[in-house]
């Protein structure tokens, strides 16, 4: 006997429909899978054996020989294990019905319990797209499961089931599709209440969620930098449905989903430790999983100590940086992942930490500073628009039992100027000033007579270089879209200078 059952595969982000075929013939006993399989798929010849006969079924006497198909590209994982049995009790005649609209998804666990896997979210999604009406998924992946409407979606616990509900036996109700909601849930664990003081810092991390600029703190031990930083996420937009099904997407995959959670809605913070590799970062492996800067999609990348970090691993950010997406070769193909990310980088301004420290003495050499800082690359500062110095908090706002202002209050702002942003680059292919590009920017931030004098003193005296210029006038707009200005005023432009000082003061640039 031949049967086929429709499964899914995953190929980076996105799914494809997988043939199951299943032959059974009367000849020498014997179970093989091909189709390239890799070694988990090869496993599955025992999960399926060993949970047909624990499930109560019979195992077939004969050849059966499991064609996964397109047998050109390399399948992963164990997520055929349960279309493989279905298909081999089909084609023994144990299961009498047809499924022909039907694919399967599942881990099989030699009692015959169905296991969760990986990638159940951009399988669900594209089934429906392929017009498939109903998919069975592990009970665990029930919350992934009920993101998309337009398909029945079965959550199933166990062999048994699956096979008494096709059956007709026990018939089981498909999931409820969750409804998505918009409206602002307070549930960031970190908040900005809760920093005391800081309102230049504060002020520089609203200026960034506003325009989407990626920024840098620079301090000494303790001034907070850690505890600000992790608070970025809570004063960015509320995620869109589509943002939310994008990062959902990665984490699905990656199988980072946080336990319970249906839709990621919560902007990512991924802080991932100096010692990363680059493909620990961009992404890796013979089939290419996506890297931090994609599990941190449409959130915030913290790299904190930024100086540690190996160059060639802030070298590979940049491109991603700045197209929002990253791809990786492998011999298994090429692969593109979105990283639509902020950047947030911390450091000591020197080794000791305190230079420039406004009581405590800095013990490093002049050269070591130098040293220091020059580890830090040049082309991935050139990405950062912000630079800011985190000085201590002052005792007298630490001991301020007042709470600081919520995070939900920023929010409001930088939802504001984000609509402003959103109106003004409609139709243009960019949706924030971060992104402004120099023929943009001589379109967009027109300046007052008095901003451009004083634009133009600043850089005759500072000896700014083009590219400082750019991202001065970046940042100027920001700041005038959180005023709700139209042009670019003095004052502007005199906060945003601000945020270049550093950027001489340490670099020289
Ligand atoms: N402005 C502040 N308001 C309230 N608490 C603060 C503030 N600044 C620092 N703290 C406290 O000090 C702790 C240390 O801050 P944090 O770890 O963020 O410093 P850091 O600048 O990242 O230091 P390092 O350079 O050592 O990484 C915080 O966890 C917090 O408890
Ligand atoms: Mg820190
Ligand atoms: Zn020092």
């Amino acid at each position: 006997m031949f049967c086929t059952c429709t499964s899914m595969g995953l190929l980076g982000i996105n799914a494809y429909k997988v043939a199951v075929e299943v032959d059974l013939s009367e000849s020498f006993p014997g179970f093989d899978i091909v189709g390239l399989p890799d070694v988990a798929v090869k496993e599955s010849r025992d999960r399926v054996r060993t949970a047909i006969i624990n499930s109560g079924f019979d195992f077939p006497i004969g050849k059966i020989v499991v064609n996964l198909a397109p047998s050109d590209i390399k399948k992963a994982g164990s997520l055929y294990d349960l279309p493989i049995l279905i298909g081999i009790l089909r084609a023994d005649g144990q299961i009498d019905c047809d499924f022909r609209d039907c694919a399967f998804i599942g881990e099989l666990s030699l009692e015959g319990t169905i296991k969760p896997v990986t990638g159940i979210l951009p399988m669900v999604l594209e089934a429906k797209k392929l017009g498939i009406e109903k998919i069975f998924v592990p009970q665990g992946n029930a919350p992934e499961g009920s993101i998309v409407e337009g398909i029945e979606v079965y959550a199933v616990g166990s062999v048994g089931e699956v096979v008494s509900h096709l059956r007709g036996e026990k018939i089981l109700e498909p999931l409820k599709a969750m409804k998505f909601s918009e409206n602002p849930v307070n549930f960031y664990e970190a908040d900005f209440e809760d920093v005391k003081g800081q309102y230049e810092a504060k002020r520089a991390l609203e200026i960034a969620a506003a325009g989407f600029h990626n920024i840098l703190l620079i301090g000494p031990p303790g001034a907070g930098k850690s505890m600000l930083a992790k608070r970025l996420p809570s004063i960015l937009p509320e995620m869109t449905f589509e943002e939310s099904i994008e990062t959902t997407k990665i984490h699905s995959i990656c199988g980072t989903l946080p336990e319970g959670a249906g839709l990621v809605k919560k902007r990512p913070f991924r802080a991932p430790h100096h010692t990363v590799s680059p493909a620990g970062l961009t992404g890796g492996g013979t089939i290419p999983r996506p890297g931090e800067i994609s599990l941190a999609h449409n959130g915030v990348l913290f790299l904190d100590e930024l100086p540690e970090y190996n160059r060639t691993a802030m070298e590979v950010l940049r491109q991603p940086l700045e197209d929002g997406t990253v791809t990786i070769s492998r011999a298994a193909g090429r692969l593109t992942y979105p990283c639509s990310i902020m950047l947030v980088a911390a450091m000591n301004p020197c080794p000791c930490g305190y230079y420039g420290h406004p009581t405590r003495k800095c013990t490093c050499s002049e050269g070591s500073v130098q040293r220091y800082l020059s580890k830090v690359s040049g082309p991935l500062l050139d990405r950062i628009d912000l630079h800011v110095e985190v000085m201590p908090v002052e005792f007298s706002d630490l001991n301020n039992k007042a709470k600081s202002e919520p995070s939900s209050a920023i929010r409001e702002r930088v939802n504001a100027a984000r609509k402003i942003q959103n109106e003004r680059y409609k139709g243009t292919g960019i949706s924030c000033n971060a992104m402004l590009t120099p023929a943009f920017l001589h379109q967009f931030c027109v300046l007052t007579e008095g901003a451009q004098n004083m634009l133009k003193t600043a850089f005759e005296r500072m000896g700014l270089s083009a590219r400082a210029y750019d991202r001065i006038l970046k940042v100027a707009r920001t700041i005038a879209d959180l005023d709700g200005s139209e042009d670019i005023d003095v004052q502007h432009i005199a906060e945003a200078l601000q945020y270049r000082s550093l950027d001489r003061k340490y670099w020289g640039n």
